[in-house]
C-alpha cells in the first residue's frame, strides 16, 4: 500500500510547509500531498484554507494577498507559506507529488507549471497526480492534459462516480475514511481504478483498509504508518 504524506507530515510539523515536506521525505514516503491556491499576483502557493488565519499568524484571504504579504507571515515554527515551485525544488524528484487543486481556477496555472518542470528540470508525468473536490477543475485540467494521473476526491459517498470516471479518465477515486466500505472498493476496482483513502492516522484503520485492498492512504503521520511492522 502506498503511504502518502498528507500536507507533508502535517501531524508532526506545520502543515504544507517545507519543513513538513522534508520530514515526510525523510520518513521515506514515495508521495507527498499538498493543497494549492493562487495569490493576488497569480503565483501558486501551498496552503490548505482559503484564508491564512488558521495556519499562520496573519489574517485574510490568500487570493487577496500579494506574494510579499504572504512571505511575511509565519506558517508555524518560523516556516513560510511556500510557493508550489519551492516545494518541487525541495523535493527534487525524491518523491511523487499529489497536487490538490484547492483554490479557484488553479487547474491551468498548475498545468503550466508542471509543463515547465518537465521541460526544464527533468520531472516526468508519472511524478504527479492531480486531485480535487472541485470536479469542474479536474475537467479543466483534463482538457489541457490527457496523461497526468487524476484522483477524483469525494467528501462523502461518491454518487455518480462511474459516469464522472468515464469523462475524466482518472487513476483513482479518493474517499474519506468514513465512506470507504468493502463493496465500494470492489466497485471501484472493477472499473480498473485505484482506491485512495484520507486521512488515516491510526494503525488499526490502516490494517483494516489493507484487508479491503485499498491502494493508498493519506496520513499526517507518515513515519508511524511506514515503520509500524
Ligand atoms: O487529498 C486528501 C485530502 O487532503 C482531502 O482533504 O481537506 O485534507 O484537503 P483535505
Ligand atoms: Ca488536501
Amino acid at each position: 500500500m502506498l503511504i502518502i504524506g498528507h500536507r507533508g507530515a502535517g501531524g508532526t510539523a506545520p502543515e504544507n510547509t517545507l519543513k513538513s515536506f522534508e520530514k515526510a521525505v525523510q520518513a521515506g514516503v514515495k508521495m507527498i500531498e499538498l493543497d494549492v491556491h493562487q495569490c493576488a499576483g497569480g503565483e501558486l502557493v501551498v496552503i490548505h484554507d482559503e484564508k491564512i488565519n488558521r495556519t499562520t499568524n496573519g489574517k485574510g484571504l490568500v487570493s487577496e494577498k500579494t506574494l510579499t504579504e504572504l512571505e511575511n507571515v509565519d506558517a508555524g515554527q518560523g516556516e513560510k507559506i511556500p510557493l508550489l515551485s519551492e516545494v518541487l525544488d525541495l523535493v527534487d524528484h525524491r518523491a511523487m507529488i499529489n497536487i490538490e487543486l484547492k483554490g479557484a481556477r488553479v487547474a491551468v496555472p498548475v498545468y503550466e507549471l508542471l509543463k515547465k518542470y518537465k521541460k526544464d528540470f527533468g520531472w516526468n508525468t508519472d511524478d504527479f497526480c492531480i486531485s480535487s473536490f472541485d470536479h469542474q477543475q479536474l475537467s479543466d485540467f483534463r482538457n489541457v492534459d490527457r496523461k497526468t494521473k487524476i484522483g477524483i476526491l469525494y467528501p462523502r459517498y461518491p454518487h455518480g462516480f462511474v459516469k464522472l470516471a468515464d469523462e475524466l479518465q482518472p487513476f483513482s477515486i479518493n474517499l474519506s475514511l468514513r465512506t470507504v466500505k468493502p463493496g465500494l472498493v470492489k466497485e471501484i476496482h472493477a472499473l480498473g481504478l485505484e482506491v485512495w483513502v484520507y486521512t488515516v492516522n491510526e494503525l488499526f484503520d490502516l490494517e483494516h483498509l489493507e484487508t479491503l485492498g485499498v491502494d493508498a492512504v493519506f496520513t499526517n503521520y507518515p513515519a508511524k504508518l511506514l515503520h509500524h511492522n
